[in-house]
């Protein structure tokens, strides 16, 4: 019989603990044993961090935000900060470690639960020979090898409720809201959050926006008698002919916000060029809480028990990938060099300008 282990990488999102359910149901319904690594790695190295899982062990836990498991906070084990005795940091390669600590627990398979970061250590440990299934994980929706992945469809919706709890304070007061968003590289999430929550102007990286364009628009609104807006940014947006003012991640896998982000600086520019009193907010971790949706649960489980199939017919350094309407394996090199940005000729961006969205560009 077959004995897995199934960890959690990155940041979390909504649907990761709906992953381990349906890895841990379906795999104990084969007759197989599940363990749980908690922090990524770290059942590997420590007897403490690895835990036993059994259906009883994951009740009730499908419908719960964030990860049972915890999720990496140690690093790259393949470049991990170790403190020495003269109290420097040293860059240390723990790989064969933790290789020595799967063979010694006699697991025959891990699954990977992860963003691109986790899943390319997973693919350097396939490398190694540790038998790796990857399962995508993004609030982002930025992986082109699938349709989507689970936690951006909660995301939005959280964002999306928030966008129109903004109508009422812009509304009543006459202003401009701007609210910043998630979606690292990609504007999926403003995208969808700011069509569906009636944004009047939505920018995203994929688009460099130019601020006459934004300006135009409210000014447009005011010319209507409607005297607020509400502008969704894209954490990654940028104007044009200027360096991104978010930075991503930095090397310890966190985010390097500079303070006051490109939602700030939208807001300055607006209350500068046209002298409305104008707000900004950023949503940040809030898009990563909560209960997932309905399609991010459904995504999740089938996700899970298509790694569990994998693990059977022994497909492995394969990420299962969601190409509707059927659930596939694309090997993980593949599936994380390929990032997916917002197509421009999409029909989400082209109806977001017929219902008259700015989308940064020209608007007149
Ligand atoms: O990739 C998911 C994500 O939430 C991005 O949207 C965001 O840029 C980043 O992670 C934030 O990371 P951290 O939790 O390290 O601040």
């Amino acid at each position: 019989s077959e004995r897995l282990v199934i960890s959690t990488g990155g940041g979390d999102a909504p649907g990761l603990n709906a992953v381990i359910f349906a890895v841990v149901n379906a795999a104990t319904r084969k007759g197989w044993e599940v363990y749980g690594s908690k922090y990524g790695y770290g059942g590997f190295l420590e007897k403490d961090e690895l835990i036993r899982l059994t259906p009883d062990d994951v009740e009730g836990i499908l419908s719960q935000g964030g990860t049972i498991l915890g999720t990496t906070n140690k690093g790259n084990p393949f470049a991990k900060p170790v403190e020495n005795l003269a109290g420097e940091i040293q860059i240390m390669d723990i790989s064969d470690k933790i290789m020595r600590g799967f063979l010694r627990m006699g697991f025959s398979c891990h699954i990977a639960v992860g963003g691109d970061g986790s899943l390319e250590i997973a693919h350097r440990f396939a490398q190694k020979g540790m038998p790796v299934i990857g399962v995508p994980k993004t609030i982002d929706n930025d992986l082109e090898a699938t349709d989507r992945t689970f936690g951006f469809d909660t995301a939005v919706s959280t964002a999306t409720d928030a966008i129109d709890k903004l109508h009422s304070t812009a509304k009543s007061h006459d202003r401009v809201m701007v609210v910043e968003v998630m979606g690292r590289d990609s504007g999926w999430i403003a995208l969808y959050s700011g069509i569906a929550g009636g944004a009047d102007v939505i920018l995203i990286p994929e688009i460099p926006f130019d601020m006459e364009a934004v300006c135009n628009k409210i000014a447009e609104n005011e010319l209507h008698e409607k005297h607020y807006s509400i502008v969704v940014v894209a954490e990654g947006a940028r104007a044009e002919g200027q360096e991104v003012i978010n930075k991503g991640k930095g090397e310890m896998g966190r985010s390097e916000m500079v303070l006051g982000g490109v939602g700030e600086w939208v807001a300055k520019e607006i209350r500068q060029r046209l002298g409305k009193d104008t707000r900004s907010l950023v949503l940040g971790h809030l898009q990563r809480g909560g209960s997932p949706t309905n399609f991010d649960r459904l995504l999740a489980l089938r996700f899970g028990t298509a790694a569990v199939r994998l693990a059977e017919q022994q497909v492995y350094d394969h990420m299962v990938a969601w190409v509707p309407p059927n659930m596939t394996a694309v090997p993980i090199a593949e599936a994380i060099r390929k990032r997916k940005k917002v197509d421009l000729a999409n029909d989400k961006v082209q109806t977001a300008r017929d219902i008259g969205i700015c989308m940064g560009d020209e608007y007149s």
